[in-house]
């Protein structure tokens, strides 16, 4: 008998159901379900590392943590490549950093507003020309909601 499983890697596999076949998918559940550091960081101060950050995807989780890893994702983010980030928490396994950027820290003292770091973000443009800072927004390089959700993780440093 045939069964189109979807695991959890978001990877649709045909397998036969039977036990040794079955093994990866199930191995790929088992990890989805084991208790990872990440899953606790809504009562902890950990921050989650770039694999946690892969395996649970963003979608569902706590707007600060979702922007913690919408900003270390190289595909979305990236914005270690240029910035220090310096907050509690942060997780070992980060790569290194770039310093083409200030380090961010003390952001809700610099931009009380939230509404300051959305603009922000979605053209550094307007507040520094000429500056390096890709315009997430305006080049739709992430969406309005990544972008919001970077700016909650950035106003609780
Ligand atoms: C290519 C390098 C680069 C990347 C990638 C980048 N930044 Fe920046 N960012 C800069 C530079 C450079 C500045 C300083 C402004 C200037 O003078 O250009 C800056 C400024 C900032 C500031 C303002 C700091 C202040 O003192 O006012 C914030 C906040 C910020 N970046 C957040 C981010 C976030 C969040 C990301 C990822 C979504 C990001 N940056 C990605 C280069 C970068």
């Amino acid at each position: 008998m045939h069964a189109a499983l979807r695991c959890p890697t978001g990877k649709p596999s045909r397998v036969r159901l039977k036990p040794a076949s079955a093994i990866p998918c199930l191995l790929s559940l088992a990890l989805w379900t084991a208790p990872l550091p990440g899953i606790g960081t809504a009562l902890s101060d950990e921050l989650p590392d770039p694999a946690t950050c892969n395996i649970l995807g963003t979608v569902d989780m706590e707007p600060r943590i979702a922007g913690w890893c919408l900003m270390i994702a190289p595909n979305k983010g990236d914005c270690l490549a240029c910035h220090h980030v310096i907050a509690e928490g942060l997780p070992d396994g980060l790569g290194p950093s770039g310093n083409i950027g200030p380090a961010l820290e003390n952001i809700a003292e610099q931009y009380p507003e939230r509404s300051g770091l959305v603009e922000l973000l979605n053209d550094p443009g307007t507040r520094f020309p000429d500056t390096v800072m890709p315009p997430y927004g305006k080049h739709r390089i992430l969406s309005d909601d990544e972008i919001d959700r970077i700016a909650v993780f950035l106003s609780s440093l």
